[in-house]
């Protein structure tokens, strides 16, 4: 077990463990990753997909000595992978057993504010929640996470959170067996304390949060996989509540960028090295030879201080080994031509906002539950241009849409950028210009989120509310039992 340090001074510090990992190789690779099973559905009226999601208390087993008391989904840690065609009509009924309320969102899904599991959708301890729409997006490795303002990063920790497949119909000829060779990896930091329990996240103004010493993969600690073809796609989650992850393999080989966020990118992107901060996902797909042994790990920011207050601290880390066996099947190539490149460049703007995150704070505000901060309206294009204005880690992400990256401090963006996006990691002081458009769902009264992915961040108040409008609507006023 690792004890817990406070770092830095003036009311500033950075949470993690103290007894933190610095060797490489010091990691057995005995546990083979597992795979999150793919949630079964009923089928409903008029063909609705009916998923049964139970939020439960329970203990995993994460190493030796006592279990950690955690919560899952369906499971006592993290939860199954759904997966969807573009166009069905789903529906959940997510049942809290636990003895709190809570909430699921659907990260990066484009549907209705009333069944976007915000922070104005706790389903209380208990009680059933029963969100439906109708699954209208490209194909993506979107995913679900509690979303209680104030207790997002609480709630998270402890477990609950799993990935959510679209699938469409493009034919992209991409590795696509699940488990075999398309592969979901949530990739999670935990620290644990001396009686093998989580660290909580410490509410510590100022701090990025909990950052653990401990690299999860879909809940297991120091996993292997079995590699069975030569191509092998990875769908990375970066599901921790603070680390910024930078992956790349062993050996710096080279892989391919394959999709982002929303979707497919208009061509693959080759490098050794990726950038993944929470929440954002990112599909890559790897080549390996036969009998090969090869590591994914994170590396040290190159970005020279530039990343803010993460940056310097960021050890080398092991992820998972890759075992690839003495003959390997499938494709050798990665298509050359994936999806359709976002296309809001030449769009006429409706509106243009500014968006400047500093100290817990979006444009010197904190979030309120009663303020709707401004309403976009229904078939427009806007441009968001944001900016870290301080000395620490942010992101932003956008609920409801996925947004085009047109600039970063004027220039167009690098390749892992040029696709869809609803998390954008921001390096401090650049100004990144997101054009997105505004469709479907309009409801005055029900907001979506905008905010800062650093959990910490986001529950102190890093978030703000917008609304959709129809024509001639106005901004309306969130419901009075909803404002607590
Ligand atoms: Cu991943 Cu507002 O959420
Ligand atoms: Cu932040």
């Amino acid at each position: 077990g690792v004890g817990a340090v406070v770092l830095g001074g003036g009311g500033f510090g950075v949470y993690f463990a103290a007894a933190k990992r610095d060797t490489v190789g010091e990691i057995a690779f005995d546990n083979a990753l597992p795979i999150p099973d793919l949630a079964e559905s009923e089928s409903g009226a008029s063909g609705t997909r009916v998923f049964t999601l139970g939020l439960q208390a329970g203990e995993t087993r994460f190493k030796g000595g006592p279990a950690t008391r955690t919560w899952g989904v369906n499971g006592t840690y993290l939860g199954p992978t759904i997966r969807v065609r573009r166009g069905e009509q789903v529906e959940f009924a997510v049942h809290n057993g636990l003895d709190q309320a809570t909430s699921l969102h659907w990260h990066g899904m484009h549907l209705p504010a009333a069944m976007d599991g915000g922070p104005h959708q706790l389903v209380p301890a208990g009680g059933t929640w029963r969100p439906r729409w109708t699954v209208d997006q490209p194909a993506a490795t979107l995913w679900y996470h509690p979303h209680v303002h104030g207790a997002t990063g609480d709630h998270m920790y402890r477990g609950l959170t799993g990935l959510f497949v679209v699938d469409d119909d493009v034919a992209v000829r991409l590795p696509s067996e699940y488990g075999v060779d398309d592969v979901p990896m949530i990739v999670q930091d935990r620290a644990f304390d001396g009686d093998n329990q989580f660290e909580q996240p410490v509410p510590l103004a100022g701090s990025l949060g909990v950052i653990g010493d401990e690299i999860l993969v879909n809940g297991t600690i120091g996993p292997y996989f079995d590699v069975t073809t030569r191509l092998v796609r990875l769908r990375l989650l970066n599901g921790s509540n603070a680390r910024l992850y930078h992956f790349g393999f062993s050996d710096d080989r080279r892989f391919s960028l394959v999709a982002t966020d929303g979707g497919l990118l208009a061509e693959p992107w080759e490098t050794d090295r990726l950038y993944l901060s929470p929440g954002e996902r990112a599909e890559v797909v790897v080549a390996f030879e036969p009998g090969e042994r090869v590591e994914l790990r994170s590396y040290p920011s190159d970005h020279g201080g530039t990343l803010g207050r993460l940056d310097g601290f960021d050890d080398r880390l092991d992820i998972c080994q890759f075992r690839a066996a003495n003959a390997l099947s499938g494709d050798a190539e990665v298509p050359g031509v994936l999806g359709a490149a976002p296309h809001l460049a030449g769009e006429p703007i409706a509106e243009t906002r500014s968006f400047a995150l500093a100290s817990d704070q979006i444009n010197g505000r904190s979030m309120a539950m009663d303020r709707i901060d401004f309403g976009v309206r229904e078939g427009t294009v806007e441009v968001w241009e944001v900016v870290n204005d301080n000395g620490y880690l942010h992101n932003f992400h956008v609920h409801d849409v996925q947004f085009q990256v047109l600039t970063v401090d004027g220039e167009p963006p690098e390749p892992p950028l040029r696709g869809w996006k609803d998390t954008v990691l921001l390096v401090q002081g650049k100004r990144y210009r997101l054009a997105m458009r505004f469709r479907d769902h309009t409801d005055p009264n029900t907001p979506y989120m905008y905010h800062c992915h650093l959990l910490q961040h986001e529950d102190e108040g890093m978030m703000g509310q917008f609304v959709v409008l129809g024509d001639g609507e106005q901004v309306g006023a969130v419901p009075r039992k909803h404002h607590s």
